[in-house]
């Protein structure tokens, strides 16, 4: 029987063969496509060839993407090897390993960035990774924020520690702190002892000061410099005018970064402020950078926007808008699609993803995003049936810890069934000292699905029990 799945593994995967697979992979998937130079517009999903492993790569299935702005402005640019799978920014779970790659294992949870000038990108089903472009997806975070922070991340690195050097007490202005970079960089700032002050539209002052700035500033009623003065450090991800009017409200010899093309060269060249060099784009000083502030909750990703594969368009028009705050995902995966349209199945991944995010990081807001108020649990678990609302359930379920064993746990939406209004859905937990399948039905109401029942038979392995559960 072992051997037989070999085999079918083997004749599933490109170059299976050689690499190690742990699940069937399919030979095509669904990816977004760009034929052309063009906008969001010229997006269309396709079903195209599985990305084959180069040496030293990993194979993720795609639970998640994020959109930056680097993505639509290299299709505009035509700078893709068209026809083009765009993206960078993915989390998931790995499927496959190459040959002699040991820093992931099969079933493991990344995060990461790939370049679509490369290779296939990240608006897809599956992206073979360099194992130099992943981590480990932060275990406090959700995999749909996992797939939200690591451009934003690196960037932030980059730049305020990289290039600016940032230290304690210093004052540093933030041009677009409530964009994907800024917020991740005013939040990088504070860890780091700096004082704050963000530039960004009123609707975006309260969201900046829960992420910690000082002082915020509305650049669509002020001038920054009419009211800033002897900072230490700017950080501009806007450019433009915004860049041009920097210099002055810079201490002598305070630093001066941007993200958006160039430093005036005359003001570096003068010698009252300092441009200092960037240094290169190193994802993995990036990500590793800021694990410990995520792990310590001091770095947070917001997700403005939520869109199915299917919905690729809208999904990059949103951030293409120039008002994003934080980040726009999309949800991929599809797992077992036993009968639905794409679009449903995505948005019926939401409420089960989340249930899941639950599961891994014991937050009580992934629970109550999964299920309905009035939802109920019906189960069978150490030889006995249960019934217990859900809200009991996701108090005894809501620890706000990562639990210990949390890289030795899987959990997988196996099928997902579409009709009308209700659908359903399997999910299987595999946990060392647990395992449970649990048949979730979800209604959809108004325009969001959710859990009204989850029915589950839930087992220790090795048990009389469990081998029956198994059978
Ligand atoms: N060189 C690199 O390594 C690198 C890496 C990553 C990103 N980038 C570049 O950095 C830039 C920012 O990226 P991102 O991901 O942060 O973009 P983003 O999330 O799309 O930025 C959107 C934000 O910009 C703000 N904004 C727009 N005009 C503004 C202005 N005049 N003053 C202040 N805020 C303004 C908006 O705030 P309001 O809605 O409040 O107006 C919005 O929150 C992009 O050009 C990107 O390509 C460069």
């Amino acid at each position: 029987m072992y051997t037989r799945l070999l085999l079918m593994l083997a004749s599933l995967l490109p170059c299976a063969a050689a690499a190690h697979a742990c699940s069937v992979v399919p030979d095509t998937m669904r990816a977004a496509r760009i034929h052309a130079p063009g906008g969001p517009e010229a997006l269309r999903v396709e079903r195209v060839p599985t990305p084959t492993l180069g040496a030293g790569d990993v194979l993720v299935r795609v639970h998640y993407a994020s959109i930056n702005p680097v993505d639509w402005k290299l299709q505009e640019a035509g700078r893709l090897p068209f026809p083009a799978t765009p993206g960078g920014d993915f989390a998931g779970e790995v499927v496959a390993v190459a040959p002699g790659v040991t820093t992931f294992a099969c079933g493991d949870r990344v995060a990461g960035i790939v370049d679509p000038r490369e290779r296939s990108g990240s608006y897809a089903e599956y992206v073979a990774a360099p194992v130099a472009a992943l981590v480990p997806a932060p275990p406090a975070f959700t995999l749909q924020e996992a797939a939200a922070y690591p451009t934003v991340a690196v960037a932030a690195w980059r730049y305020l520690v990289g290039a600016a050097d940032v230290r304690p007490g210093e004052r540093v202005l933030v041009h677009g702190g409530a964009g994907g970079v800024g917020s991740m960089v005013v939040q990088l700032a504070k860890a780091r002892g700096a004082q704050v002050i963000a530039t960004a539209s009123a609707r975006n002052h309260d969201y900046l000061r829960a992420l910690g700035a000082d002082d915020v500033i509305d650049y669509r009623s002020v001038r920054f410099e009419d009211v800033v003065r002897d900072v230490d450090i700017v950080v501009d991800t806007v450019g433009g005018d915004t860049l041009a009017r920097s210099p002055d409200v810079l201490r002598d010899g305070g630093r001066l970064v941007t993200l958006v093309g160039q430093a005036p060269a005359a003001v570096c060249t003068q010698g009252r402020i300092v441009c200092p060099a960037t240094p290169p784009w190193d994802v993995q000083a990036g990500l590793n950078g800021v694990a410990p502030l995520i792990a310590a909750g001091q770095l947070r990703v917001h997700v403005d926007g939520l869109y199915p594969l299917a919905q690729i368009v809208q999904a990059q028009q949103h951030n293409r808008a120039g008002s994003t705050r934080g980040k726009v995902v999309v949800a991929i995966a599809a797992d077992n699609v036993a009968s639905a349209s794409g679009d449903d199945v995505a948005a019926v991944r939401l409420p089960l993803q989340a249930y899941l995010d639950g599961h891994a990081t014991g937050q009580r807001r992934h629970f109550q995003r999964a299920f309905a108020d009035d939802a109920v649990l019906l189960g069978f678990k150490d030889g006995r049936y249960r019934r217990w609302p859900a809200r009991d359930y996701i108090d005894a379920s809501s620890s706000g810890r990562v639990p210990a064993d949390e890289a030795k746990r899987t959990r997988h939406v196996r099928q997902i069934t579409v009709t009308g209004d209700v659908a359903t859905a399997v999910i299987e937990l595999d946990y060392p000292d647990m395992k449970a399948l649990d048949h979730m039905t979800l209604l959809r109401q108004g325009d969001a699905w959710k859990i009204v029942v989850k029915a589950y038979h839930a087992w220790t392995p090795g048990t009389a029990e469990g081998a029956a559960a198994v059978r």
